[in-house]
């Protein structure tokens, strides 16, 4: 079927068969993405992925700047109207008499937890809601019991503060942390074969990212997983990048644990994130505040943390509904055809170098790492903002705990509101910066933070 056929009849028919819509400041976002998902069923997510019209729906879902061309979405995103009206509404209601409505809503949360773990592929007992992926990963890092001289293997390219967590460990109980350096791109056999090297009698944790959050290297994460549990070795995985940026199943990893921030890909409000664990591994983990004997084998005891914002858990619901209207495929084929966009355009000039494996089978979506040969890439994210308002991340490697690593590049990640017309800026920005250069002025963009500003 031709990408066009997605025509403003076929929506306004759609619209009126469910009957729902009309016109007008009263249209609700939610509701127009999934009439325009129902207008382009009979197509293919790559089809789909090229229909601006399609798109231009869901681009009106959000309340943003656009005065300013966001592409540091990896940071974190903003949500949906139609998410961000939810976390008002459950404050207000909340706040009418907080001892009764928040226990209402914490109750209902179980909904929340019954419809991440069927969308994300588990057993709802497997399904922790916490606050980011920072919550999460430190529950798995700090909750394994470990003595001194035991080994965990990670790499230099792993999130600073999941590092730092491990570091603390180190400093505090004599663990030994062995951080694996790998070039970018890496195939996924050297990614395995490293980490297989790398194996000693004492190893007895891997921690690694399913996407990093510098260049979107993707680690084979079944594979590990399995030659992990073939040697008693337990498999924490840093899944912040992936739940909702690329479409997979959590219990087809085979890992133990797996962190995730809500509000990156999936477009929950911030302050939201999950922790998965393999059913038979809950007891192995301790919660990171104490939780009752009982409860040792309840996915629950991850998650009592008293007292916090119950409306920004409560909306989680919502972004879970917009996610789902768009569909994980049509999310994922958009994303990485926004990417695709701007790397075609740029990759054949020979100062251009692109850091992540844009080819086929696909392995990144909507985050790419790119360098211009002979420009100190803070430069040019100053040169970025300062001439086009541009938002993007420099990467620039540290020392330990932080992340080390010996390239420079920009991260960009557009997201599923980002349009055609910002991408292309983009790509004239930087044909701008080959052809005159930019001026030297590595003064930090504070609108670029990467996303490990807290470490
Ligand atoms: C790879 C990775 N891990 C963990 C985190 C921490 O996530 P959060 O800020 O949601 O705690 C991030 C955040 O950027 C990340 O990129």
């Amino acid at each position: 079927m031709k990408s066009d056929s997605w025509t403003r009849r076929t929506f306004l028919r759609t619209m009126g068969a469910a009957g729902t819509f009309a016109f007008g400041a009263k249209a609700r976002s939610l509701e127009r993405v999934e009439a325009a998902s129902q207008s382009v069923a009979g197509q293919t997510a790559e089809e789909v992925a090229k229909d601006e019209f399609y798109w231009r729906e869901v681009q009106l879902g959000f309340k943003l700047d656009r005065s300013l061309i966001n592409l540091n979405n990896g940071f974190t995103a903003p949500c949906p109207r139609v998410v961000l009206e939810s976390v008002f509404r459950y404050m207000e209601m909340i706040n009418l008499l907080p001892v009764h409505y928040q226990a209402m809503v914490a109750g209902n949360s179980q909904t929340i937890r019954r419809r991440m773990a069927n969308e994300f592929g588990c057993d709802p007992e497997e399904m922790a809601l916490t606050r980011g992926a920072s919550e999460s990963l430190q529950i798995a890092i700090n909750g394994i019991d470990l003595e001194a001289g035991d080994e965990v293997i990670t790499t230099e390219q792993d999130y600073p503060r999941m590092l730092t967590t491990w570091d603390q460990r180190m400093r505090r109980e004599g663990i030994k942390v062995t951080r694996l350096q790998f070039p970018v791109p890496a195939t996924q056999d050297e990614l395995y074969r490293l980490f297989e090297k790398a194996i000693t009698p004492k190893t007895k944790v891997f921690h690694f990212c399913h996407m990093t959050n510098l260049t979107a290297q993707l680690f084979p994460v079944q594979r590990l997983s399995r030659l992990a549990r073939s040697k008693g070795i337990v498999t924490i995985v840093d899944g912040a990048h992936s739940l909702g940026q690329f479409p997979f199943k959590l219990r087809d990893l085979e890992c133990d644990a797996y962190g995730v921030s809500l509000h990156k890909w999936l477009l929950a409000p911030i302050g939201n994130g999950c922790l998965y664990v393999r059913r038979e591994m809950i007891p192995r983990f301790w919660p990171l505040q104490a939780a009752p004997e009982q409860q040792d084998d309840d996915i629950r005891k991850f998650e009592a943390i008293g007292t916090h914002p119950w409306a920004i858990r409560a909306a989680l619901g919502e972004a879970l509904a917009y996610h789902q209207a768009i569909g994980a495929e049509r999310k994922a084929a958009r994303l990485r055809f926004l990417t695709l966009r701007w790397a075609n355009a740029l990759k054949a000039h020979p100062r251009i170098k692109i850091l992540t494996d844009l080819s086929e089978p696909a392995q990144a979506w909507a985050v790419a790492a790119v360098n211009i040969e002979g420009i100190d890439v803070r430069a040019l994210a100053r040169f970025l903002m300062d001439k086009y308002r541009i938002i993007a991340v420099p990467l620039v490697g540290g020392a330990p705990p932080n992340q080390v690593f010996d390239y420079q590049a920009l991260r960009v990640s557009p997201n599923i509101y980002t349009t055609l017309e910002e991408i292309d800026t983009f790509v004239e920005a930087m044909e701008d910066a080959l052809e005159s250069g930019v001026p030297d002025d590595q003064t930090p963009v504070p609108e670029a933070m990467p996303d490990n500003m807290d470490s």
